[in-house]
C-alpha cells in the first residue's frame, strides 16, 4: 500500500486502522503451491493468524481449506462456505462440548493428546488424524516453538505405540499424522529434521490419508533478513514427501498449514502520532494511538516491525521510541528506531502487520478494537467498522 493510498484511508476510516491487501495475500498462495511439485497437495491456512471474512475467502478461492483451532474458527470456515471435509480441527485442551459441537459438524480432529483418542473413541468418532511432538522444535521465540520437551503440543513421539494401540482397541483410524513445530522460521533445518520423524511416524500408521507438516514458514520482518527459501523448501518437501509415499505403497496427500506466511506482509497497521516527547535523559517517546492492545507481538515475543513516517518522509531522522497508549511501560513498538522525526498527528504504518495483529487484539484500558479495510485489485472497501464504546461496554449486564 503507498503513501497516498494509506493517507486517504487514515483520512476515511480514521485510526488506528487495519490495512490488508488481497492481492498481497493471492500472491503468497500461489508462490506457496508453486513450490510443491508433490501431488496430492492439499494446503490449509491456519486462519488463527488472520480471520478477516475477507481475507480467509480470498485464501479458500485460492483452493486452500482450513486449519482451525476452535469452534469459533470452525464456525468462520463452515459459514465461508467450506465443506467440513476442507476442515481440519488441531485440538488442545479441547473440552468434551467443543469435541462433540466439533464431530456434528462432520469436521476431522487432529487429538494432541492421548487422553482426546480415547474421549473421540468413546464418543463414537470413527477416524481421527494426530498431531506428534517430533522432539524437534523452531520459531523465531521460545513462545511460538511448539514442539520439544517444553510445549503442551502433540502426543510424543514415542508414545505411538500406544497411539497405535488405543487405535487397535477401540476401531479408532488413524487417518492423518501431523505436526506443527514452531513460527516464523526462515531457515528450514529444523522443519526438515522434523519431517523425517514424522514420515518416518507415518510409515507405521495403517490407515493414512495424509501426513500434515504443519505451519511455520516465516517472512523478513527485520531489514537485512532473507525471504525464506520457498524453492528449495518445496523441493526438499516434495522429495520427502515422494519418498516416503513409494516406501508406504500408496500416495499419500501431502498438507501444510501455514498462517503467518499467506498474510503478514498484507497487513498494515496505520496510527498517528498523539505525543512526542523528549526527556532530560535523552530519550525522544513516540506516542500513538495504538498500543500493544492492537498489535501484541512486540510485547509479547519481542518481535520487530517495520515502522513509516508517512506523513514526512523527508524530515530529518532521529533515534526514538515509538510507544502506544497503552498503561504499561511494555507498551512499546520500537526502541530507538531511526525515523524521520515526527510530529504530533503524522500517520505511521506499522508494517508485515497482518498476521497475528488484530487477531491477538484485545479491548485492554476499554479501548475498542480496530476498524480493519481490506484492498482488492487496488479498490478498498471496510471489512470491519471500528468497535465502538458502546458496543464495548455493552459487554456487560449493566
Ligand atoms: C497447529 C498450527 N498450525 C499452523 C499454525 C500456523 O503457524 P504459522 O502462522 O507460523 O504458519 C499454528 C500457529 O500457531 C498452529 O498452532
Amino acid at each position: 500500500m503507498d503513501r497516498d493510498l494509506a493517507r486517504r484511508l487514515a483520512a476515511a476510516y480514521g485510526t488506528p486502522l487495519y490495512v490488508y491487501d488481497l492481492d498481497v495475500v493471492r500472491a503468497r498462495c500461489r508462490a506457496l503451491r508453486a513450490a510443491i511439485a508433490y501431488r496430492p497437495f492439499q494446503p490449509l491456512y491456519a486462519v488463527k493468524a488472520n480471520p478477516c471474512p475477507a481475507v480467509v475467502r480470498t485464501i479458500i478461492d485460492e483452493g486452500f481449506g482450513i486449519d482451525a483451532v476452535s469452534p469459533g474458527e470452525v464456525r468462520l470456515a463452515l459459514r465461508l462456505g467450506l465443506s467440513p471435509a476442507r476442515v481440519l480441527y488441531t485440538e488442545n485442551s479441547m473440552s468434551d462440548a467443543e469435541q462433540a459441537e466439533a464431530l456434528a459438524a462432520g469436521v476431522l480432529i487432529t487429538a494432541g493428546s492421548l487422553d482426546r483418542l480415547e474421549r473421540l473413541a468413546a464418543a463414537g468418532a470413527q477416524a481421527v488424524a494426530v498431531r506428534f511432538n517430533p522432539d524437534v522444535g523452531a520459531g523465531a521465540h521460545p513462545k511460538i516453538c511448539t514442539a520439544g520437551p517444553l510445549t503442551k503440543f502433540g502426543i510424543p513421539q514415542a508414545e505411538l505405540p500406544r497411539v497405535l494401540e488405543i487405535s487397535r482397541r477401540r476401531g479408532l483410524r488413524v487417518v492423518g499424522a501431523h505436526m506443527h513445530i514452531g513460527s516464523g522460521f526462515l531457515e528450514s533445518a529444523a522443519f526438515a529434521a522434523a519431517c523425517r520423524v514424522i514420515f518416518a511416524l507415518a510409515r507405521q500408521l495403517p490407515d493414512l490419508a495424509f501426513v500434515d507438516c504443519g505451519g511455520g514458514l516465516g517472512i523478513p520482518y527485520r531489514p537485512g533478513e532473507e525471504p525464506m527459501d520457498l524453492a528449495a523448501f518445496g523441493a526438499q518437501l516434495s522429495a520427502d514427501a515422494e519418498a516416503f509415499s513409494a516406501a508406504y505403497g500408496q500416495r499419500i496427500e501431502l498438507r501444510l498449514e501455514p498462517g503467518r506466511f499467506l498474510v503478514a506482509e498484507a497487513g498494515t497497521l496505520l496510527t498517528t502520532v498523539t505525543s512526542v516527547k523528549r526527556t532530560p535523559w535523552g530519550r525522544t517517546f513516540v506516542g500513538c494511538d495504538t498500543g500493544f492492545n492492537h498489535l501484541v507481538r512486540v510485547a509479547m515475543y519481542d518481535a520487530y516491525h517495520r515502522i513509516e513516517n508517512l506523513s514526512r518522509p523527508e524530515a530529518e531522522p532521529a533515534a526514538v521510541d515509538i510507544v502506544g497508549n497503552i498503561c504499561e511501560s511494555g507498551d512499546v513498538f520500537a526502541r530507538e528506531r531511526l525515523l524521520p522525526m515526527p510530529e504530533v498527528g503524522d500517520l505511521l504504518a506499522i508494517r508485515d502487520a497482518g498476521a497475528y495483529g488484530f487477531a491477538m487484539a484485545s479491548h485492554y484500558n476499554l479501548r475498542p478494537l480496530p476498524a480493519e479495510v481490506v484492498i482488492d485489485g487496488g479498490q478498498p472497501r471496510l471489512a470491519r467498522p471500528r468497535q465502538t464504546l458502546d458496543e464495548l461496554l455493552a459487554g456487560w449486564r449493566w
